[in-house]
């Protein structure tokens, strides 16, 4: 197969929601219809039900370094499609942004109960902020649950895209039917509780044919009603406006029952984008270029002390990946080869001899990698937006054993270049301030930093609520400020100057004093170039 083909047939997304809408759900299914397993319930929930440590530690032991669940790859219709995964608890968010700078395009689950949830919000705009395609499913059909026509306004309103139905439900809940495909104008019935992937699907030319009142009785004057609607309210699929990330395809299913979920596969596979180019400091690179270059997106650690190796996951963004040939680690400037570069197909993982733009692949790493680093064949580039977020919990970490210091500190910088959490220095009294999204990564840090580095550390407290990234055209006023306000400010592992605030209102009143500052709520990582502005007043 030509290298072109090779880049052309992969498809590499992520699914994502608020927990519980049914993403992992969806995922398996997906599989199930990819041919990727054989069985329901081979795809453990990376969910965390009850918020602990011991919960995260035991889940991350049981996926172990076999990381088999990170990537999900399938063949299907001739494609291969890599699906990463995404971590289910809100307090991983950040893990979940980074793994959306390696996919091409992504689905998105909505409750149909709970309509669009806070956690869907927040994807969201880091997918608006990369212009990536989004899909909608909503799931759950066979539930009472809101109006299809409420839940499409909706998602206009929280998500802020342009939606166009592709497949329509025929009632809901107990008396749910079926849908309607618009996309290929077919019905398919449901049967509640099926376990087998067949779907009845009738082919319709025309809504107005009697076979359509006989199968959905009094349903059927109502989805001729609601498909004349739409035609009318939303105009014709465009698919370059979803390529574009201005508008998002909707379908609706019911994903326990296997119900939606192979029309929404058989369009994704038709409309789905093939590996787009992506930014890096000098130009944007083309999948199609010759030139092998990659970025290293997340890292998963081993969690068994005995090994203290990890895999860094690379997406490869152009040109060949080969097995023990040298390529350039650009922020080290020197040359690493892989001797056991995996893939991971359905399952298994294995051993691989090459790999093409679209793909996902497993390095071990014995530290040479953080966030954000990029491997080519020799260039000096670096691959950007790659988001770093504002966290919204910070401690400063205390030295419980003076006799480890040199261990903590190990620890903690590579704990933070894994993208656990984020470190800070405070400009005053150079303190130590870990910021992180949610409880739980405290927890995860002080039990690895024990178990891994033989470090033992307590955390102190402070009550931030958020770390902006400061930046002004204005060098005097700017130096003035950090003047006037060191007791606030502080430095992230990059060197860049972050401001501490403890409550929004504050940090209006900064802004109102200082306006030539600019505030920013993310980073990116390898520019220090502020992300989007503080603009929420
Ligand atoms: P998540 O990964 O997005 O967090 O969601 P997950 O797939 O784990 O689904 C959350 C819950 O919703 C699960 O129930 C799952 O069975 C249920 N679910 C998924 N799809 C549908 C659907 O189409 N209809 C209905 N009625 N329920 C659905 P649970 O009780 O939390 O877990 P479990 O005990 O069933 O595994």
């Amino acid at each position: 197969m030509s290298y072109v083909d090779e880049i052309n047939k992969r498809r590499a997304f992520a699914i994502i929601s608020h927990p519980d809408a049914g993403k992992t759900t969806l995922t398996e299914k997906l599989l199930l219809f990819g041919g990727a397993i054989q069985t329901a319930g081979a795809v453990k929930s990376n969910k965390i039900k009850k918020s602990a440590a011991s919960d995260f530690m035991e889940i991350e032991k049981q996926r172990g370094i076999s990381v088999a669940t990170s990537v999900m790859a399938f063949n299907y219709k001739g494609l291969k499609i890599n699906l990463l995964d995404t971590p289910g608890h809100k307090d991983f968010a950040e893990d979940v942004y980074r793994t959306l700078t390696a996919v091409d395009s992504v689905i998105i689950v909505v409750d149909c109960v709970k309509g669009v949830e806070e956690q869907t919000e927040k994807l969201m705009e880091v997918c608006r902020m990369r212009k990536t395609p989004v899909i909608v499913f909503i799931n759950k059909l066979d539930r009472e649950g809101k109006k299809p026509f409420d839940l499409l306004d909706e998602i206009e309103v929280k998500l802020r895209i342009k939606v166009r139905p592709l497949s329509w439900p025929i009632s809901m809940g107990y008396s749910f039917k079926g849908v309607y495909n618009l996309y290929d104008k077919s019905l398919y019935l449901f049967n509640p509780g099926r376990t087998t992937i067949a779907e009845e699907v009738l082919a319709v030319n025309d809504l107005e044919e009697d076979i359509l009142d006989k199968q959905l009785g009094d349903h059927a004057a109502q989805l001729r009603e609601d498909v004349a609607l739409i035609e009318g309210v939303y105009g014709p699929f465009d698919r370059e406006s979803y390529l574009e990330g201005e508008s998002a395809p909707v379908f609706f299913g019911s994903a326990i029952n296997n119900f939606g979920v192979k029309e929404l596969l058989d369009t994704f596979v038709e409309i789905a984008p093939t590996p787009r180019s992506r930014p890096a400091d000098v130009r944007a690179i083309d999948p199609h270029e010759e030139s092998f270059s990659g970025f290293v997106f997340k890292i998963h650690a081993n969690i068994d002390p005995r090994h203290r190796d990890r895999i860094a996951f690379l997406r490869i963004c152009s040109g060949r990946f080969e097995r023990n040939k040298f390529f350039h680690h650009v922020r080290l400037g020197k040359d690493l080869r892989f001797r056991s570069p995996a893939s991971f197909l359905a399952q298994e993982k294995s051993i691989i001899e090459e790999a093409y733009p679209g793909d996902v692949i497993g390095l071990y790493d014995t530290g040479n990698f953080k966030i954000g680093d990029t491997l080519t064949e020799g260039e000096k580039i670096m691959f950007q937006g790659i988001p770093s977020f504002s966290p919204e919990i910070f401690k400063e970490v205390i030295n419980a054993d003076p006799m480890k210091s040199k261990q903590l500190e190990k620890g903690i910088e590579q704990l933070t270049d894994e993208g656990v959490a984020q470190l800070f220095v405070h400009k005053q009294g150079n303190k130590k301030i870990i910021g992180t999204v949610g409880e739980l990564q405290f927890d995860v840090i002080q039990y690895r930093l024990l178990h891994e580095y033989g470090a033992s550390c307590r955390f102190n407290p402070l009550n931030y609520t958020r770390a902006c990234w400061i930046t002004s055209e204005n060098k005097e006023k700017l130096a003035e400020f950090c003047k006037y306000r060191s007791d606030r400010l502080g430095t992230d592992k990059d060197g860049n100057i972050v401001y501490f605030s403890d409550a929004d209102w504050v940090l209006r009143r900064v802004k109102e004093e200082y306006p030539e500052i600019e505030f920013h709520y993310s980073s990116e990582i390898n520019t220090g170039l502020p992300g989007r502005k503080h603009s929420k007043s």
